[in-house]
């Protein structure tokens, strides 16, 4: 840059923090030339991978006779467990419970028992066709009503949480409920499946690129099963077409079963599953079965809760323990219960072993809590947005501002949100105008819901609240940026961008984006939990910070002026009133002067702590708080229904980017919406999953979002702890954003017996289990 084009340079720069800007990658995915791990060219002699699946539910296996497999055209290797030179095992838990290849015993209808590796994906996929495995079957269920009929096995402890003395005070209470819900599970159908490329290397080392949420686990997987040290594993993730929790350890068993063969063959593997065997076997979203006692007021008020969290866990322990903790994390909400007792139960089932989901437990938790309000309503025969308000927390000092596990509430806002977001919707007078409407309308009904969000965010497990960062500055100025985190579409990469160009005073597309791998930033925790930027963002931030210190020592001696006069300006540097240099002059001189350019940021979260068995702690940073108003309406006579309008008011503190955090909150609620409405998984009597592809298992189209779409972001809000911008986290928390659509949906069914009787509709509401309400609660009227 010359002196002339300084005298014209702007004082500002492009996309700082808090700037609207579009996601890095956007023109590319809408035109189709971002680059997915399918789209990368392909390495010569690359082999093609397919599964063997069992077809049995629980069944010991005799005999496995793969020689019609081996001998078909194309195949080059048949590997089984007995081929693993470490160790035959994938799980993320440390249970050692999940075979990378399943051996004498399957547990899930679709587990992996083998691999066929072939010259073309076709033949690798017809091959794995031909195996004629004998079994021993075994008993089986593969339900939650199954486990608890079988002893109730768990796959990993369940948690209790407890405060005060619930049992006294629901026999105390002036009024007292019981009831269950079910709550239906979900697939995460990300637009790209599961895949991995492994290249294997000399020596011991393979290069895999997997389409994973988790860089650094793939890369321990990887590791084991082959019995080598993580330095031989190198793991690369551009980018997923999608994750949303499913890719935070079911990439694992793809990336190590393609590593295993690239080294046993020299040649470069790659798997891709194809929709259906995704679906059948990769792990989902938790069903659960809530029993619930609630002890009340004739205010409303809530005096105790006991409740209990029964997952659908499958066959083994995964994420299923975290999954059920975060569920009983969130089993009140927004709202403060003066005696609690919560419990989850984990329970084992003969079916894929389910994961993570965008919410992680958080989202059942709270549907199970938002039932319970109903009930109280629809027994006191008021509004349950009246029941909702009278039992938030309170402010922080209040002693209505405690957890369940014992946190203290500091920072809450949800009154601010809701009394908000109830004046912008006209919350009051379209409640009015609908109860008219019902009144008058026989065959179409409408319904109207507003509901809360209080989130909490971090790891439960406070050691994966770390993160690195690498930043290089070349000598020409440009900026290399790579950090732990990995992008699924959220736009985490543009926001950590963002948070350069921001420290440094340069526009941003001086900052380039590079692909995640272990190679630069090692012991990465999974892109998870929304923690994303929070964690990430800091890192980078330190690691300008540090080379930012340098450079302004540098010049403080080089100019001979005081460090604090020295000031990163946009695009230019300036030294005191002495100079202005502009930014890529200044990096080149630093480099003459032998300046260090490059540095490895860290960051770990402050203040939080958990102590599990006690049930007691500071697990959370912060809450992310939201709320949103739906109104639908049904048909009566089909159970079919629309989605007429949704407000939302959602807290991501002082956004780092609106445009991108509009975006997840608007994915997110349809993503909700889905899990609450059309989206139902179906074992058969066999346990084979007969919604295994977009022919049978319903997410919401473009034509089901609301008609009517006002969503906000609560501008005044700053996040009260020290992160980066003061911004929060919104990656989940607008997930839960969509229980209004499940409670809009139950005041239109409830309207069919005057609201006299809490519909208890179960989730997912499907137009057959809206008709279903619907005939309960007119037999029940008459
Ligand atoms: N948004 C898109 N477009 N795609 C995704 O896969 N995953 C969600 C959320 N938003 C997801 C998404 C989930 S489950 C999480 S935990 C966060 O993004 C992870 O990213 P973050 O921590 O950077 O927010
Ligand atoms: Mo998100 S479920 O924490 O990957």
């Amino acid at each position: 840059m010359d002196n002339k084009a300084l005298d014209i340079a702007p004082l500002e720069i492009r996309g700082p923090m808090h700037s609207t800007l579009r996601h890095d990658s956007a023109h590319k995915h809408v035109s189709g030339t971002a680059e997915y791990i399918d789209d990368m060219p392909e390495p010569a002699g690359l082999l093609h991978g397919a599964l063997g699946l069992s077809d049995r539910a629980h069944a010991e296996i005799l005999s496995m006779d793969l020689s019609a497999v081996t001998a078909y055209p194309g195949v080059v290797a048949v590997l089984t467990g007995a081929d693993v030179p470490g160790e035959n095992d994938v799980s993320p838990s440390g249970k050692h419970d999940e075979p990378l290849l399943a051996d004498r015993l399957v547990q899930f209808h679709g587990q992996p028992v083998f691999a066929v590796i072939a010259e073309t994906r076709d033949a690798a996929r017809r091959a794995a066709r031909l195996a004629k495995i004998t079994y021993r079957d075994l008993p089986f269920w593969t339900d939650i009503d199954g486990a608890l009929a079988n002893g109730a096995p768990v796959v990993t402890d369940g948690m209790t949480l407890s405060r005060g003395d619930a049992r006294a005070a629901l026999e105390d209470a002036p009024r007292r409920l019981k009831g269950e819900m079910r709550i239906g599970g979900q697939e995460h159908f990300y637009l790209e499946g599961h895949i991995a490329l492994a290249i294997p290397g000399e020596d011991e080392d393979v290069t895999v690129w997997s389409s994973t949420q988790h860089p650094s686990e793939v890369q321990h997987m990887v590791g084991h099963v082959l019995g080598i040290a993580s330095n031989a594993v190198t793991v690369n993730t551009r980018r997923m077409g999608g994750g949303f929790g499913g890719k935070e350890t079911q990439g694992n068993q793809f990336a190590a079963l393609a590593a295993l063969a690239a080294k046993k063959l020299k040649r470069a593997v790659k798997f891709r599953p194809d929709r259906d065997e995704d679906m059948t076997a990769t792990g989902k979203r938790h069903d659960f079965l809530v029993s619930y006692d609630v002890g009340f007021d004739d205010e409303g008020r809530i005096h105790a809760v006991d409740a209990t969290y029964a997952a659908r866990c499958g066959y083994s322990a995964d994420l299923s323990g975290p999954v059920t903790d975060r569920a009983l994390f969130h089993a009140d909400n927004s709202y403060f219960y003066p005696n609690v007792h919560l419990t989850s139960k984990p329970l084992k089932t003969h079916t894929v072993s389910n994961t993570a989901f965008r919410g992680f437990g958080g989202p059942q938790g709270m549907v199970g809590c938002e039932r319970i309000i109903e009930e109280i309503a629809y027994a006191l025969g008021k509004d349950p947005l009246e029941i909702r308000k009278a039992n938030f927390y309170g402010p922080k000092g209040s002693g209505r501002d405690v957890t369940p596990y014992h946190q203290q509430v500091e920072d809450n806002i949800i009154d601010r949100v809701v009394s908000e977001l109830e004046a912008s919707s006209d919350y009051q007078e379209r409640r009015r105008a609908i109860i008219d409407f019902n009144r008058n309308s026989r065959v179409i009904r409408k319904g109207i819901a507003l509901t809360p969000v209080k989130f909490g965010i971090s790891f439960t497990m406070t050691a994966f609240n770390q993160a690195g960062a690498l930043v290089h500055v070349y000598s020409d100025g440009s900026i290399h940026l790579n950090h732990g985190g990995t992008e699924m579409g959220q736009g985490l990469y543009t926001k950590v961008a963002q948070v350069l160009a921001d420290a440094f005073q340069v526009d941003i597309d001086k900052v380039k984006i590079t692909a995640t791998t272990t190679a630069k930033v090692p012991n990465t925790s999974a892109t998870a939990a929304s923690s994303g930027t929070d964690l990430n963002g800091a890192a980078a931030y330190d690691a300008a910070r540090q080379i930012k210190t340098r450079l302004i020592a540098f010049a403080a001696e080089r100019w001979n002026v005081a460090p604090e006069s020295i000031r990163f300006a946009p695009n230019r540097v300036e030294i005191g009133n002495k100079e202005t240099i502009p930014f890529p002059d200044f990096i080149r001189l630093a480099y003459f002067a032998r300046v260090q350019l490059s540095a490895a940021g860290f960051y770990k979260t402050p203040k939080i702590h958990w102590d599990r068995a006690a049930g007691r702690g500071t697990p959370f940073y912060y809450f992310a708080y939201g709320a949103s108003v739906t109104e639908v309406s049904i048909d009566t006579l089909t159970g079919e229904y629309l989605i007429d309008r949704a407000d939302i008011l959602h807290d991501v503190g002082k956004s780092l980017n609106p445009a991108l955090d509009i975006g997840q909150v608007e994915g997110a609620y349809v993503q909700g919406m889905g899990w609450l409405t059309t989206e139902e998984l179906w074992w058969d009597n066999k346990g084979r999953l007969r919604t295994h592809a977009p022919s049978t298992y319903k997410i919401p189209l473009a034509s089901d979002r609301p008609k009517i779409f006002n969503v906000s972001l609560a501008e005044w809000s700053e996040n009260t702890e020290a992160t980066i911008g003061k911004s929060k986290a919104v990656g989940e928390p607008p997930f839960m954003l969509a229980i209004s659509v499940l409670e809009a949906l139950s005041m239109a069914v409830a309207s069919v017996a005057d609201y006299r009787i809490c519909p208890r509709l179960d989730a997912p509401a499907t137009p057959e289990r809206i008709l279903m309400a619907v005939e309960r609660l007119k037999a029940a009227r008459t």
